[in-house]
């Protein structure tokens, strides 16, 4: 990374411009919501998550991208795929998918040098009722957590957004994993915490780029890493959803990298 492009704040928060990097930042995630979208034709039951890796796998290619996942810390594939109790990180494998499954599909390309990084929920057939409610309300949450990004609000005001809707609806907010910076870093600070207290943390400012990507649970908060070294699981084995945005702060608000160009975003939107 060339250090004399931009400034990082105090909170080490590096700052982008708003015109050249966002377009690049930009270009990268829509390539990741383009995939996003062309996988959901493949996601039914019988199909096995690793046919779904290797068409993820295929299309970065075939994009001209590469896969930020693949040898990432020791990590063998291009998309995370969790399904039902898998809050995160479920590794792709022989397993297939049943009617009524949910599942969180996760990719991170790079384009240019510039990480696009997102995930989506996916149905395989019949939508159960108490899994779109659960669907439902992770998306309503990630997408209040959008609306609290403006420059002056915090990071704590994201996470309270997030938390407030979350537990009104019954519901837990997962402590165990965060968003992040990202930009031409995969992972880097701060931290973005889905839960929290309003005026905590950095102040957002018009530059910043990062995920947020609420993991909401149907019973406790609490998850637990499998032996893979990957897998987080639920501890009480309730069910688990993930929906994940990059956004960059802009001077009134925020603008969303990671939209979907066929508008797929949701499950049930079609
Ligand atoms: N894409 C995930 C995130 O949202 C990170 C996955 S790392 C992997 O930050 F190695 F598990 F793929
Ligand atoms: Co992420
Ligand atoms: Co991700």
């Amino acid at each position: 990374m060339d250090e004399s492009q931009g400034r990082v704040t105090k909170d080490g928060i590096r700052i982008y411009n708003t015109t050249s990097d966002f377009d690049g930042i930009r270009r990268a995630c829509q390539v990741t919501a383009q995939i996003l979208d062309e996988v959901a034709q493949h996601v039914q039951p019988g199909i096995s998550t690793m046919d779904l890796e290797n068409f993820i796998r295929t299309r970065v290619e075939e994009l001209g991208t590469t896969s930020a996942t693949i040898g990432y810390r020791g990590y063998q594939h291009a998309s995370c795929i969790s399904i039902n109790h898998v809050v995160c990180h479920g590794i792709p494998g022989d397993k297939k998918l049943k009617d009524g499954d949910i599942l969180n599909i996760d990719i991170t390309v790079i384009l240019d040098g510039w990480y696009g990084d997102s995930s989506r929920m996916y149905v395989a057939g019949a939508l159960p009722r108490k899994a779109e409610r659960l669907i439902q309300v992770t998306y309503d949450s990630l997408m209040l957590g959008i609306e609290a990004v403006k420059p002056g609000n915090t990071f704590g005001d994201i996470g309270h957004a997030i938390q407030r809707y979350v537990e009104a609806n019954r519901m837990s907010v997962v402590r165990d994993f965060c968003g992040h910076g990202v930009g031409r870093v995969f992972h880097a600070p701060p931290n973005v915490l889905h839960y929290g207290r309003e005026g905590s943390g950095a102040v957002l400012e018009e530059g910043m780029i990062f995920t947020i990507e609420p993991m909401v649970n149907l019973g406790r908060p609490d998850t637990k890493v499998l032996a893979d070294d990957w897998t987080a699981v639920t501890r009480d084995k309730s069910l688990s959803a993930q929906f994940e945005h990059c956004v960059g702060v802009t001077a009134d608000g925020c603008e969303i990298f990671t939209t979907s160009p066929s508008k797929r975003f949701h499950p049930t939107w079609r």
